[in-house]
């Protein structure tokens, strides 16, 4: 393969989304996780804003059962349209929600075995090009944002990235971190080769302290790894093990975040990520932060 064919413009971008979101029952038994709201934008919204920012066209929902309501979000609601035309309602609340047709596409991940086999769900439609992936639990919240950030970075080197935050050095055994190679600044921010990747290590024994976050630009030859790829950690087919296989053969390298993550898979970093938010919101900002100075008195 030419290093050319390696550089092929992204225009797809997958969302795995057919988790069973266990850590926020029961609120997710009949409401997928994705689509819980951080003040008044579901999960969901925020990574589709995040991969159009990017110039992503095409949005891949990996979705499981009981996740039709995604779908739905970015559908067109004619009768709650006419009505808020009829009580002479702004409509302006649901521009985000309007996705170009034919732009999203939905495929079923009949049985959660974990991240990789949901990518690999989505092969058919990924075809032969290079695609995001982005992760809606993992809020990223950054100006610009981390899809974009590393579209400049491919933009300039291609092959395969990941996106990496730093943390200290003592935090990094709830993570996967990267075994880093080459550093260098480019396209506004830090790249770095990326040698192997080591899952949750000890702090003493860990690669580097660079962590990896739930945003990826993968050549499609990833599917084909995904194809033969034995259940790894959990008992899951992990998408980290079919990356780990492609290091060395293609270009692999990390973008350094320059913004901030927000763990909404879990409830503190829910609670987090909406408290964070409110507080810079300039219609609700003031109230909430005289509401929260009150209740930690
Ligand atoms: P998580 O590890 O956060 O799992 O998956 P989860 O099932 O959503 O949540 P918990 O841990 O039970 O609370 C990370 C991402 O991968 C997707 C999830 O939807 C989430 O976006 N995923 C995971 C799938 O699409 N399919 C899977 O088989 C596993």
């Amino acid at each position: 393969m030419t290093d050319h064919s390696l550089r092929k413009p992204v225009r797809k971008a997958v969302f795995p989304v057919a988790g069973l979101g266990t850590r926020f029952l029961p609120a997710t038994k009949a409401i997928p996780k994705e689509m819980l709201p951080i003040i008044d934008r579901p999960l969901i919204q925020y990574a589709v804003d995040e991969a159009r920012e990017a110039g992503i066209e095409q949005m891949i929902f990996v979705t499981g059962r009981g996740k039709t309501a995604m779908v739905e979000h970015f559908d067109n609601a004619f009768e709650l349209e006419a009505t808020l035309r009829e009580r002479g309602k702004a409509l302006d609340a649901l521009e985000p929600t309007r996705i170009q047709p034919g732009n999203l596409v939905a495929v079923r991940q009949q049985v959660p075995l974990g991240l990789g086999h949901a990518i690999w769900c989505a092969r058919a439609i990924v075809g032969n090009e290079p695609f995001a992936i982005i992760l809606p639990d993992e809020l990223m919240i950054g100006a610009p944002g981390c899809m974009k950030q590393m579209m400049e970075a491919y933009n300039e080197v291609g092959g395969n990235l990941i996106s990496v935050l730093e943390v200290p050095h003592e935090k990094v055994s709830n993570y996967g971190v990267i075994a880093p190679g080459e550093k260098r600044d480019g396209f506004g921010g830090t790249l770095t080769e990326v040698n192997g990747l080591v899952e949750k290590p000890k702090a003493e024994e860990a690669p580097s302290n660079l962590i990896i976050s739930g945003r990826y630009i993968l050549q499609a030859d990833v599917m084909r790894t995904l194809e033969n790829q034995e259940k790894g950690a959990g008992g899951e087919i992990q998408l980290r093990d079919a990356m780990a296989k492609m290091i060395g053969h293609q270009p692999f390298h990390a973008v350094t975040f320059n913004g901030r993550r927000f763990d909404c898979g879990s409830k503190v970093g829910f609670v987090e990520a909406t408290l964070a938010l409110a507080l810079e919101r300039p219609d609700i900002g003031e109230a909430v932060r005289a509401m929260a100075s009150r209740l930690l008195r």
